[in-house]
């Protein structure tokens, strides 16, 4: 299977609080990602797509082309942001890495489709830090 990548960096911030909990509760849990001023962190994003080469371009989607969509899908939402106050579609979501990841690519899969329909969505990864990343794949 063919596939094309191309990495994104953003910075944003979040407290991991879950509204049902008292603040000793999400402590417990969280640890201190609960910390109630947050913190912030440099993500690095992977969209990964797959298909047929567009015979015109030889290529799967143009990258430049990926890159506008993932900008203007992602982001320009997320970078510089409370992901906790500050985006819309993160409203009444625990901003961790495995909601992000999900969200994110529920955003792309449709974009990118209508953009190359020769190709789509295979796979996003989130690195939150340098050791933990989730990522969500096409079934
Ligand atoms: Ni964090």
């Amino acid at each position: 299977m063919l596939s094309f990548t191309k990495t994104f960096e953003f910075s944003a911030s979040h407290t991991l609080l879950n509204p049902d909990w008292d603040l000793e509760q999400n402590l417990a849990r969280f640890g201190k990602c609960a910390n109630p001023g947050g913190h912030g962190h440099n993500y690095i994003l992977e969209v990964t797509v797959t298909g047929r080469l567009d015979p015109q371009t030889a290529m799967l989607i143009e990258a430049c082309e990926l890159q506008k969509l993932v900008d203007r899908e992602i982001i320009e939402h997320l970078d510089h942001r409370n992901l906790n106050t500050d985006v819309a579609w993160l409203e009444g979501k625990i901003p961790t890495t495995e909601v992000l990841v999900l969200e994110i690519a529920s955003r792309l899969a449709t974009p990118i489709k209508i953009k190359a329909p020769n190709c789509s969505l295979r796979k996003v990864t989130l690195w939150e830090t340098r050791k933990i990343f989730a990522t969500w794949e096409a079934d």
